[in-house]
């Protein structure tokens, strides 16, 4: 006789996708046990969404999924959509409301949706054990024991859903990328993503000073064919992958030591280091034609004309680089102060010399802005061009203390996509953010981690009776 308790299910992680699991699988009629090693329930949806949780996006399909098959979520997704969770909410009477591009937040609190979880695992008559921590997993021949804080379980099949290391001081941990690597599974290489981005220290000191300046940008970025990261899906060598150009047009914050904001957390997901990043400071507009019409019999200064644009501290910064103290403000035909609105920060020769040039015209003082008819035109154009085409080398990321998520994770060719099962071992099953599918900014991780809960909790099976 061997000892533990017996479960259908063990479940390790009681967050969005491992709590959905147990509770679909439980109502079914299954035995299941929810393990968490948290003394607080679900502290990522709490937090989410500023305390509203974004759990979901209206417009959510594959198209918003970053990973190295961007079709896999594709049957997870059809299966259980933004609508069923609606239904869901609706039964429970959480009031919910749209805030911005299909982006469905709570209007109360995220505790409403724990709540609702909580519930449905009720319903399921799921088994909790928590806060318990588990110190290891063996596979036996009718399926998997854990040895606990709470002593030995035992489960026909194991459900991995202890999400990404993203926000180490709420107790994630790569518990599910260590179990899956102990059974063979592949592993994509894990990083932060919806990250803000850093630059070198010394690079950035000038720009610190713009921190809290906020707008509107297009940011846009190349995958290199062989990283694999983003866009077009290809395929290669057999293997589906990502590539081509990403845009975003969305906010851009400057802070302390880099950019923030929603439109760099979600090009964050697709930079690699070395990359650099194209942002059109001046989006949907044709500036160059803007600031010559305004220069036709006006006497406006170009402070004027980019403070109409930009918040003032950004027009004030970016004629500081173009127009340092005590350089003429024009001498017709001759290139500006500073030539190239371009901030560099990398490691290569090229990007030392760019650098050393940069430090040169880092913005130092509030100029006086030229009048806009003092100014060539062909000045003002190549103006235009270096706003609508800033390029930027950020050195690193805030990394995982920041980062929403992460992405890499289980190899989705090691799992089957209807079930969340592990291919190669049988009863082994990973869901939410452990798997390498990670959503852009906007409710779509909450909406991958509830269906593929549900995916995965509609096909587990009930083991043989001990
Ligand atoms: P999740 O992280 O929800 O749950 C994992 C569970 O496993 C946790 O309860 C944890 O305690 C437990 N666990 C971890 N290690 C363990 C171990 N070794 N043993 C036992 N248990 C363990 N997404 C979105 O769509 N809309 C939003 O508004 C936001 N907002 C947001 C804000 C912030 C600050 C962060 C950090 C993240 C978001 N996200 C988000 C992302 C979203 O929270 C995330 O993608 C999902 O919670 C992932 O769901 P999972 O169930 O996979 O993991």
């Amino acid at each position: 006789m061997r000892s533990g308790a017996h479960f259908d299910v063990a479940v390790v992680g009681a967050g969005a996708a491992g709590m959905m699991a147990a509770a679909v699988a439980g109502q079914r009629g299954l035995r299941v046990v929810l393990i968490d090693h948290a003394t607080r329930l679900a502290e990522k949806i709490r937090i989410s969404g500023g305390g509203r949780c974004n759990f979901t996006n209206l417009g959510a399909s594959p198209a918003q999924f970053v990973s190295r098959n961007p079709d896999f979520c594709r049957s997870a997704l059809r299966g259980y959509g933004p609508a069923d969770f609606l239904d869901l909410l609706r039964t429970h009477g959480v009031a919910w409301h749209e805030k911005h591009r299909g982006q469905l937040f709570c209007d109360d609190s995220s505790e409403s949706i724990i709540e609702v979880l909580r519930r449905e695992c009720a319903v399921g008559q799921v088994a909790w054990r928590m806060p318990c921590a588990v110190q290891s997993v063996a596979r036996e021949a009718d399926g998997f024991v854990l040895q606990t804080d709470g002593g030995a379980i035992r489960a026909a099949q194991l459900v991995l859903a202890t999400g990404g290391t993203a926000i180490p001081q709420l107790g994630a941990t790569d518990f599910s990328l260590r179990v899956a690597r102990r059974f063979g599974l592949k592993i994509v290489e894990p990083r932060p993503a919806l990250v803000p981005l850093t630059f070198d220290a010394a690079q950035w000191q000038p720009y610190a000073a713009l921190s809290g300046v906020a707008l509107e940008v297009r940011l846009s970025h190349e995958s290199a064919p062989a990283d694999g990261a983003a866009g077009r899906p290809a395929r290669t060598g057999g293997k589906r992958r990502q590539v081509g150009r990403t845009e975003f047009l969305e906010d851009l914050l400057f802070t302390h030591r880099g950019l923030s904001g929603p439109g760099i957390l979600q090009i964050s997901s697709f930079w690699r280091p070395g990359d650099p990043l194209h942002i059109d400071l001046a989006p949907g507009q044709n500036l160059a034609e803007a600031l010559l019409e305004a220069k036709s019999g006006s006497r406006q200064t170009l402070l004027t004309a980019l403070s109409a644009l930009w918040p003032r501290r950004l027009a004030e910064a970016w004629l500081a680089t173009e127009f340092p103290a005590g350089a003429p403000h024009s001498s017709p035909g001759a290139a500006p102060a500073v030539p190239a609105g371009r901030m560099v920060a990398g490691d290569s020769a090229a990007h030392r010399a760019a650098r050393a040039s940069d430090s040169a015209r880092a913005p130092q003082s509030v100029p006086t802005s030229p009048r806009l008819a003092d100014l060539p035109d062909r000045q003002l154009r190549a103006l235009a061009e270096r706003i609508q085409g800033w390029t930027v080398w950020p050195t690193g990321t805030a990394g995982y203390k920041k980062a929403e998520v992460m992405s890499g994770g289980v190899d989705t060719d090691e799992l089957d996509q209807r079930s969340l099962q592990a291919h190669r071992c049988p009863g082994l099953h990973v869901v939410g953010e452990a798997v390498d599918v990670t959503g852009w900014l906007g409710g779509y991780n909450f909406q991958w981690a509830w269906a593929s809960g549900v995916a995965c909790g509609r096909s587990l099976k009930a083991g043989s009776r001990p």
